[in-house]
Order: structure tokens, then sequence, then C-alpha cells
């Protein structure tokens, strides 16, 4: 690529002059063993590989960082991989979403500090999804989402497994000692049995077909299964696609719009997938300058109906919907709920990818007519007890408990609850309404997913697998039950939660969206006035930077110095 476009990249700033830093620019890519016919007048792209040895879910990223090249080469851009932050959500801790932001910050940095003109963003679990998309939407240049893809489906004893699903499932029937340690030795052999993310309608699947539904990545990228070898083959068109992105100069948040977000909500419900894809859009929205409100979740719940039958909410996996056509048929099958008219990556509208994209198997992605449910994937609750907003997932919950009122039984932290949940003398009901306290963005720290607090033993061997529970914590998006999330405010900032005590009644109601603590607003007062705040958990370092800086789960979490659009000059080359 010569001429004029070429002088207009970003990266000539730094390749293009003849002065002293040029030359060292110039003569240190040559260190590389390249040469001026490999990069001189080229689109330079960045591939932010979230690679490691600490994500089994991008073990296949090293392969498919070469075939993005390959794509890059073949369309004439010079490739260039940066490592980033992995996430890796089986190990870190506390939680991979105290990571999130930094992910973004690191991904945000490294294009703006480095003469890269596209991004190529390789994630795929969970936070890796939203961290890459929230760092490219503030640097706002042009960029393309690689999924991992799901790894393949689990099998144990002629049984399909789905990662986390059937872990929550066996761990809860060895408890109840219904299997044997051996039988959980085998399902711990058979449940994650390739490269890829998590198989089931978790947060990962979850998040990687928002990116698709927002035009983000290619048409169908997001269930091609990881160690498919279209998956290779997507990978590469990706790296062609980037390269005319940027001679196009369609930077990302030209694809961010408010239509494309709403398009992902509607398609968030229709999959049936994770509340902390709510958490995410409103962190991954506020980079590109845009409001969304959980009333915008709510309203879009309750119209459009759940067509994937993946679990937790139904009963296939990944790799059944990608035979079965995929988000192109699931999201054409949407018809009119959706805006057609929403650019994407690839050139065309959302409405043009999606034409003409058949549903192979209609038992593994419905019809409107023969949806799952009809409506009612996700609800925002409300009332005194979360005046800013609470999550629930009636889609993933037993029915009976859709209107509940049960006495409180309150652990003050995740320790205390993990040290009595299984004592016998645990003063616990069918009817009892467990509450955490000190699990939110702040108290945790990290907002981790423990928001499916276990079924008490006790009640476990009665055959009770569902009751309700409540906390400002977030919950894995391939777990179920009837769990009251993201309560806000929380606990341990003296959010309403903090004051509830063991007896008070609570009241459930998901079709009046209401979540209300029957105390009176004397009684409370008082206990207002005796709370004491904890102290905090860091004096220095990344987590005292968390917490000083870290938002509520309706503002979506994010730091509060990186939302919003306002511009950050790019550096000066001296
Ligand atoms: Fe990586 Fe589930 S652990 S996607």
């Amino acid at each position: 690529m010569t001429g004029s476009r070429a002088k207009s990249f970003r990266s000539a700033r730094w390749y293009g002059a003849s002065d002293l830093r040029s030359f060292g620019h110039r003569s240190r890519t040559k260190q590389m063993g390249f040469s001026a016919e490999d990069y001189a007048g080229k689109p330079v792209i960045g591939i932010l590989n979230t690679w490691s040895e600490m994500n089994p879910c991008h073990q296949h990223f090293r392969d498919r960082a070469e075939a993005i090249k390959r794509g890059v080469w073949q369309a004439g851009g010079f490739p260039v991989e940066m490592p980033a932050m992995a996430l890796g959500e089986p190990f870190m801790k506390p939680s991979t979403m105290m990571y999130r932001n930094l992910l973004a910050m690191e991904a945000e940095e490294l294009g703006r500090a480095n003469p890269i003109d596209g991004l190529v963003l390789m994630g795929g679990c969970d936070k890796t999804v939203p961290a890459l998309l929230m760092g490219a939407a503030s640097l706002n240049l042009p960029a393309i989402f690689v999924p991992a893809g799901p790894m393949l489906r689990g099998h144990w004893q002629g049984k399909t497994l789905g990662s986390g699903s059937d872990v929550w499932k066996y761990w809860a029937e060895l408890r109840a000692g219904r299997i044997t340690p051996e039988d959980m030795d085998g399902i711990e052999d058979g449940i994650a049995r390739s490269a890829g993310t998590c198989m089931t309608m978790g947060t990962a699947s979850t998040m990687a077909a928002l990116a698709e539904a927002m035009g983000l990545t290619l048409p169908g990228a997001c269930a091609i299964p990881a160690v498919d070898a279209a998956h290779s083959r997507m990978a590469a068109a990706s790296g062609r696609r980037i390269v005319e992105l940027v001679l196009e100069d369609r930077p990302i948040r030209d694809f961010m719009t408010d239509a494309a977000f709403t398009n992902a909500i509607t398609t968030l419900m229709a999959i049936g997938g994770s509340t902390n894809a709510i958490i995410h859009l409103i962190a991954m929205a506020g980079r590109a300058g845009i409001a969304l409100t959980l009333e915008r979740f709510d309203a879009i719940a309750r119209t459009t109906p759940l067509l994937a039958n993946l679990r937790p909410a139904g009963q296939y996996l990944m790799e059944d919907f990608y035979d079965a056509g995929g988000l192109p048929a699931l999201l054409n099958a949407l018809g009119r709920r959706l805006d057609g008219a929403t650019p994407t990556v690839n050139g065309k509208t959302l409405g043009a990818n999606i034409a003409g994209a058949a549903i192979i198997d209609t038992d593994v992605i419905r019809t409107p007519e023969r949806a799952v449910k009809p409506a009612g994937g996700l609800a925002i609750l409300r009332g005194n007890l979360a005046p800013a907003g609470a999550v629930i997932k009636p889609s993933a919950m037993e029915p009976h408990l859709l209107r509940h009122r049960g006495p409180a039984l309150v652990f003050g932290n995740y320790a205390d609850m993990a040290a009595r949940i299984d004592d016998p003398a645990l003063p616990v009901t069918a009817e009892s309404v467990l509450v955490l306290q000190n699990a939110g963005p702040k108290g945790a720290p990290g907002m981790p997913e423990w928001g499916q607090l276990p079924i008490p033993k006790k009640l476990l061997t009665q055959g009770i697998r569902d009751m309700v529970r409540l906390s400002d914590a977030r919950m894995s998006g391939t777990s179920y039950g009837a769990c009251v999330l993201h309560i806000s405010p929380e606990s341990y900032i003296g959010g309403p939660l903090a004051l509830v005590r063991d007896g008070d009644l609570i009241a459930l109601d998901i079709a009046a969206r209401a979540l209300t603590l029957e105390v009176g607003e004397e009684e409370l007062g008082r206990r207002r006035a005796a709370w004491v705040p904890p102290k905090p958990h860091y004096e220095r370092g990344f987590g005292a930077l968390f917490t000083a800086h870290v938002g509520q789960a309706e503002t979506g979490c994010d730091f509060d110095f990186l939302t919003g659009t306002r511009p950050v000059p790019e550096p000066e080359i001296h």
C-alpha cells in the first residue's frame, strides 16, 4: 500500500518521517527480521492475543494468531501479535471481574502507545470479551473480534455434560449422596474435552453471541467450535477483513450504536443468556457514550421469546447450536424484533448477513411460535432492598418460587456461608431466603460469581433443589436457580442488604418486579445508624485502585475515569 492513503495511516507517524525516532522504529522492525517490503506503507494490524497457560479456554490461540496473520498478509497488511492479560476464569481469584477493567485499559493503551492502525481482538473466556471491546471502544480504531469458540460437548457414562451447569448439578448430587466420589472423578475427566470456552450458554457463549449480534465479528463466528477447522478459516478471514476496515477507515464505535446495543439486548433474551451480560453491555455502552438503563433490559425481556434451547435454561449445547444453524439462524427467526439496518464489520448490514439463514434443527433453535419460553428471560427487580436494582433469571428457576415470602437466613460473607451451610443445626427450611452480604463490587471484592449459594445439605437430602437466594454478587452464566443477584447499592457500602437480620421477612414477586424487606422504616433507620463500615480490603496496589474507582452493578462496574468518550491525546513522538 503506497500513496496518499498510506501516509494517513496512524502508523506513518512512527515509520514515515525522516528523523531520529523514525530511524529507530524502522531499524528495530528490521531487527525482528522484517524488511521494508514487509511493512512499509502497509496498515499495521495489532493482534491482541489473550493466550496463556493459565487460560485453558484459549489454548488454541497461538495457532489462531497464525491464521489471523495469514489473512492480514494476504490482504496487504503488516500483522504484529501482542500478548494481553488472559483472565482465565477457572483460576483467577478473587474474581476475573476484578481484572476486566484492567484488561480493558491494557487493550486501549497497547493500541494507543504503539504504531497500530487496526486491531484483531482475540478473546472468549468470559470477561475477555467485554474487556477487549471496552478498550477498543475507548481507543476507537478499526477493530474486529475473533471469538475463541466453544469447547466440544462433555461426556460421562453415556450422558452429555455441559460446562458449569453439570458441575453444579452433580456436585449437589454428590453432597446429597446420590452419586459416588468415583462418579465425580469420571465427570472430572469428561466435562472439559478440548480447547474452547464453556459450551453451555454461559457468559462466554453469551458475550460472543452479543458481539456477533452487534456486528463486531464476522457473521456466524460466535458458535464455531474452537477446534473445528472452520474456526481457523474464520480467523484468517477476520485477518483479511481488518485490513479492509482500516482502508475504509471504519472505527469500531461506528458499529457500537444505540440500535446495535438494543439488538444485543434482544439477542440476550432470545438466547437465554447470562445475567452477567447486563453489567458488561452497560459498561461497553458507557465507553461508546450510550446510556443503557436496567429498565431497557426489562422492557425487552418482557416481549422477547427464548429461542435457543441451550443449557442452563434449555437442553442442548453450543456444538448443537452451531450444527442447527448458529446465531444467524436464530437472529433471522427474530425477524422484526431486530433492527436489520445496523452496520457490521463485514461491510454489510445485520439484516443482509442473516437473510436466508435457515434453522437446521428446530428443536435446538426454535421459532417464536414454538419458543422455549414466550418471554421473560431476565427480570429487573426493585424495592426497599434494592433501590438501584437487582437481577434475576426467571427462565432458570423453579416456577413455584416466582412469588415467594420467607424468613431471611443471613451470612455476613462467603467464609461465614461456607462454614455454616452444611451444618445439620442450620435453622433453615425450604421457605427460608438465604442472604449473602459483602459479595459485591467493593465488598467481596470484585463481585465474584457467588450468587448461586449452595442449597444446604440438610435440604438437599430432603430433595430440595431450588430456593430463593439473595446477594450483591454475580452468578455464573452456567448456573440456575432462584437467585436474586447484583443487589444495589451493595451491602459493603451500606446498602439496605447490609441491614437484613435473621428472621426478617423478605418478599419476592417476579410478576410485580418487586423485592421487599418487610421491616418498618423506623427499625431500618435504627439499624442504619448502628451500621459500621467494614475495614478496607487493600491499602495499596491494584486492589486499592479498583476499590476507589469501581462503580456499582447498574453502572456496569466500570472505573469512573474510564467511562465516556472524552478524547485522550495521541502520544507525542519525540
Ligand atoms: Fe473460560 Fe468458562 S472458564 S469460558
